[in-house]
């Protein structure tokens, strides 16, 4: 029997997923919300869609109103039916629990729990106007969520112990409170008025000697009390939550953020949720959750990815967005920030673009070019054909990417912004000049990897980039490009195609679709 997923080490010391005893690459996608509701749907809408797309994960929600129609009546068969048809397609699976909250809101308890709204009170809006959000301080909402996700972990233990087909959990969905910075509830108004649990101010103001006891959260978080109050009481229900799954089955857990944009204010972004200014109080009321993932849908991907990853934490993105850029932002996700895994959302309508729709589209799309790039996340036109072949390269290279993975000889780059023009990365006998190619809006971005396995040896991935191979400034060497080579890898053994020589060498250049080259070249003292 193999062992449980779990968050691990590589073989260079770096976290990784671990499954079935090895460090596993998550090329993932996201389903939408309400697929996963119908077993006749996902037979026909996801799993024959996504065919193709070379997705090894699928994330799927599981929804408390489905597994506990009535109160304590239980009701597997939908997650049941998901995992055969997972195991029949050979796809593994990451769940979300869509408890008590899924995007600030309360939308996926049951109906017995919506429509009771004494026994399960909800947080309210300045004024003590009552929300559709459950608040986090409702002890009896609380203690029935854990209940049903701990029948829900139980399950799995049962139905996949061994087998593994489920990897990971997500625990709610994009929880705080959304419109408000605060639950301005009469209840959570009384535990705002008093001290700040003094396990958390051990925990953020070490060695402060018991002196700071007798903080308000006003005193000692200024301006973002609210916040904090509000981060504290859901990470502390997610932690009763989680922790009642994990003493069942201790699948790895994450929660997911709905990420602080402008305009940056607290409700505008569901208030209290895992970004990453909250992450200091999570740690210290969720010690259950493994990771705090991002969603990310903003155009400043290596902005997020940085603040996710500081502190040394592991990156797991399980929304990513659904246009173009996403084929090449995922070279630099797994390069630079050695991703547990990358998911774009909406995964199922990737496959199903008819080529002269997105065409139409796509020219529409390059026709605004006045249109925030944000918006473009909801576009998903085209991205099928270059995510597929995304993920078809990293899976086949996974096994020279996990040799590297998180040594110097694994680089990453991408486009920052549309006036950085490239960049010079540093290999061991040579320097790499990338140049970033202008392209239409509705292709992938200016991004990749490259993995260097020898003095004199390296490969690059990735879109949209011209390549230039320089000595070593500084040294006086002489450079001898000798080789470069498409091709594919098999079973992990790089199988040369064409040489690319003469007018193919002159323009070494990655474009729309995602490539792979390899290069080969000399050094030589020069004689002074
Ligand atoms: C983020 C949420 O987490 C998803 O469930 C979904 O609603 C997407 N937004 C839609 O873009």
């Amino acid at each position: 029997m193999s062992k449980l997923p779990y968050i691990g080490k590589d073989r260079n010391g770096i976290p990784a997923l671990i499954v079935d005893g090895k460090p596993y690459l998550m090329l993932g996608g996201e389903i939408h919300n309400s697929s996963s509701s119908s077993l006749s749907y996902m037979e026909e809408k996801v799993w024959m869609e996504i065919r193709g797309l070379h997705v090894n994960t699928l994330i799927v929600p599981v929804t408390w109103e489905t597994v506990e129609p009535e109160e304590d009546r239980w009701d597997f068969s939908l997650v049941d039916g998901i995992i055969d048809q997972a195991r029949r397609e050979q796809v593994r699976l990451v769940l979300l629990w869509f408890g008590l909250w899924k995007n600030g809101e309360s939308m996926y308890v049951p109906f017995w729990v919506k429509s009771d709204t004494v026994r399960f009170a909800r947080a309210c809006y300045p004024g003590g106007i009552p929300s559709n959000t459950i608040t986090p301080l409702c002890e009896e909402a609380v203690r029935r969520d854990q209940e049903a996700f701990q029948q829900f972990m139980a399950f799995l233990k049962e139905k996949d112990e061994g087998i593994y087909t489920v990897l990971m959990v997500q625990v709610e969905n994009e929880i705080g409170f959304l419109n408000s910075d605060r639950d301005y509830s009469a209840l959570a108004g009384d535990c705002y008025c008093q001290k700040v649990p003094e396990e958390l101010i051990r925990e953020i103001c070490p060695g402060s000697d018991g002196r700071m006891e007798k903080m308000t959260w006003e005193g000692l978080f200024g301006e973002d009390a609210a916040e904090m109050f509000m981060a504290w009481n859901y990470a502390r229900a997610v932690e009763r939550i989680a922790s009642a799954g994990k003493q069942v089955y201790p699948l790895p857990m994450y929660v997911n953020a709905w990420l602080n944009q402008f305009p940056d204010r607290a409700g505008n972004y569901p208030s209290g949720g895992p970004v990453a200014r909250n992450h200091k109080v999570w740690k210290a009321a969720a010690r259950s959750i493994d990771l705090f993932a991002p969603d990310i849908y903003l155009s400043d991907f290596d902005g997020v990815c940085k603040e996710y990853t500081q502190g040394g934490a592991s990156l797991l993105i399980p929304e990513a967005r659904r246009d173009a850029v996403t084929a090449s932002n995922v070279f630099y996700a797994f390069a630079a920030y050695h991703a547990l895994g990358f998911s774009p959302f909406g995964i199922e309508d990737f496959g199903t673009e008819k080529e002269e729709e997105a065409q139409t589209v796509r020219k529409q799309q390059d026709l605004l070019n006045d249109l925030q790039i944000d918006e473009l996340a909801f576009v998903h036109f085209g991205t099928g054909k270059y995510l597929s072949r995304s993920y078809e390269l990293l899976d086949q290279m996974k096994e020279l990417y996990f040799r590297y993975r998180g040594t110097p000889a694994v680089q990453g780059f991408i486009q920052k912004n549309e006036h950085d023009r490239g960049t010079i990365l540093r290999l061991t006998g040579c320097e790499v000049e990338l140049t970033y190619q202008k392209h239409p809006l509705s292709e992938p971005g200016c991004a990749g990897m490259v993995i260097e396995d020898s003095d004199c040896s390296f490969w690059i991935v990735g879109c949209q980039t011209g390549i230039r191979l320089l000595p070593r400034r500084g040294t006086g060497a002489q450079l001898t490009l000798l080789r470069m080579e498409e091709g594919e890898f098999e079973d992990g053994i790089w199988h040369p195609g064409r040489i690319l020589n003469g007018d193919e060498l002159y323009h070494a250049l990655l474009g729309d679709y995602p490539e792979i080259r390899r290069f080969y070249y000399n050094i030589s003292e020069t004689v002074k």
